[in-house]
């Protein structure tokens, strides 16, 4: 089989490392992909995981026989919908669904209308509406941009008057673009994050092993936003009983909501939850896998990641077997130093064999045969153990055998997680 993969990340890379375990998969092509997945994926760098038509052109002229559209953009803009138009099986939501991460305000609306657990919140598109709004409320308080902006989009004021400058410059300022011109104010809450990607057809939904994003750049969480530093898996604040009450309050009425709106969701849907004292309650919603949960999430996968994909497009999910393994995985993200604001690109990487197995190449390309950084953050490097501290204290030893000028990655992944394991 020749598969196709559209992407250029770690969770690319691991999604694609993950597919090759199938014997019957021959070549897969990653679209555009980055040269350090040179060597388990044909790249492809002419064509961006924005270019729907070219991927099409290209997917129709390859004989793909899957393809596996990972990334939000081009989900929002409809790849799946085109690719499936020609004939091409594909793994991810149509653009009808992928909306409920496009639009925080459609998210939030159905989460109001079927009785889904989140933050209190009101959508604004008039500005001054929305700083009329703000001098009834108090702070911490929650700004957030309606459209997607790289994860950037939201804004903890911690001042009533931090949420008018927040409010101001998405809405009048642009920051965030387009995306800006609606936002919702939200109810701050607190508690543990936990992430649970699943697997759904529309109508079952297979919740994955739990995992824990580590969203600062420094350690003991300082510092501001990146894509994510570190993860691991499972989160020991995700219980057994919370997982139960995920299942009937939020995983199966989102499924079922959103089919009830005619937009029924097959693909990779992830939860991202926050575990408040009056219960578990949705922060966001994303319509594909996590970065770099899915580092952590995919190696502990047993079964086969294509037949199960497979399954979610067919509609087959209830009758296909979904097992994790039972120990714990650690991701720890090598980044260029100054990320995530200013840095600097083009430093040559050395890898050793054995790190580069456990490794998934994210910001880096290859130059006259030399593979060198291209991005903040790089790589990530995972192990897998049967605990936690094991998996952990592997990640940072297999993280030795990589180096490049300005290599920084933080210290302390996976120890918010030790001491929760502490707590019970
Ligand atoms: P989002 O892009 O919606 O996932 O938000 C990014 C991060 O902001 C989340 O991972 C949370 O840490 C934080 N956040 C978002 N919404 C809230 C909220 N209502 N209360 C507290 N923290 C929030
Ligand atoms: N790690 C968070 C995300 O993928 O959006």
């Amino acid at each position: 089989m020749n598969l196709l993969v559209i992407g250029s990340g770690g969770r690319e890379h691991a999604i694609i490392k993950k597919l090759k375990e199938n014997p019957a998969v021959e070549t897969i092509y990653a679209l555009p992909g980055n040269g350090g997945m040179a060597s388990d994926a044909i790249c492809v760098p002419e064509i961006g995981a924005k270019d729907i038509e070219k991927q099409v052109a290209f997917a129709t002229s390859h004989g793909i026989d899957y393809a596996v559209v990972a990334p939000d953009d081009p989900l929002a803009l409809g790849a799946v919908d085109a690719l499936t138009a020609a004939g091409i099986p594909c793994f991810g939501p149509n653009k009808a669904a992928a909306i409920i991460e496009a639009s925080k305000a459609f998210s939030k609306d159905l989460m109001k209308k079927y009785h889904i657990p989140t933050a209190a919140y009101e959508t604004f598109t008039d500005m001054a509406a929305a700083l009329a709004y703000l001098e009834g409320q108090s702070a911490p308080i929650v700004v957030k941009a309606d459209g997607l902006a790289l994860g950037k989009g939201v804004i903890i004021a911690q001042t009533i008057d931090e949420a008018k400058e927040a409010v101001k410059s998405m809405m009048e300022d642009k920051v965030f673009g387009e995306s800006g011109s609606k936002v919702v104010i939200e109810e701050f809450l607190t508690g543990p994050e936990v992430s649970v990607l699943s697997f759904t057809d529309g109508e079952t939904v297979v919740p994955m092993v739990s995992s824990m994003d580590h969203k600062r750049i420094g350690n003991g969480d300082t510092g501001p936003n990146t894509g994510g530093m570190g993860t691991i898996a499972p989160n020991p604040y995700y219980t057994e009983a919370i997982a139960k009450e995920c299942m009937e309050t939020i995983f199966l009425p989102t499924i079922a909501a959103m089919k009830a709106e005619g937009r029924p969701f097959k693909g990779c849907l992830y939860f991202g939850l926050m575990l408040t004292p009056k219960g578990p309650k949705v922060i966001e919603y994303n319509c594909r896998f996590g970065d770099p949960e899915t580092q952590v999430v995919l190696p502990l996968l047993k079964s086969d990641l294509l037949t199960v994909m497979q399954a979610t497009t067919k509609g087959t999910l209830k009758d296909t077997p979904v097992e994790f393994d039972t120990g714990s995985a650690c991701c720890v993200v090598v980044a260029s130093q100054g990320y995530p604001t200013k840095y600097a690109t083009g430093f040559p990487i050395t890898m050793t064999e054995e790190t580069a197995q456990h490794t998934y190449v994210a910001g880096a390309k290859l130059q006259n045969g030399v593979l060198v950084t291209s991005g903040g953050r790089v790589l990530g490097v995972t192990a897998t153990a049967p605990t936690l501290p094991q998996a952990i204290e592997e990640a940072y030893r297999l993280t030795q055998g990589v180096s490049f000028e300005g290599a920084y990655c933080r210290k302390d992944i996976g120890q918010r997680a030790l001491q929760a394991g502490k707590e019970k």
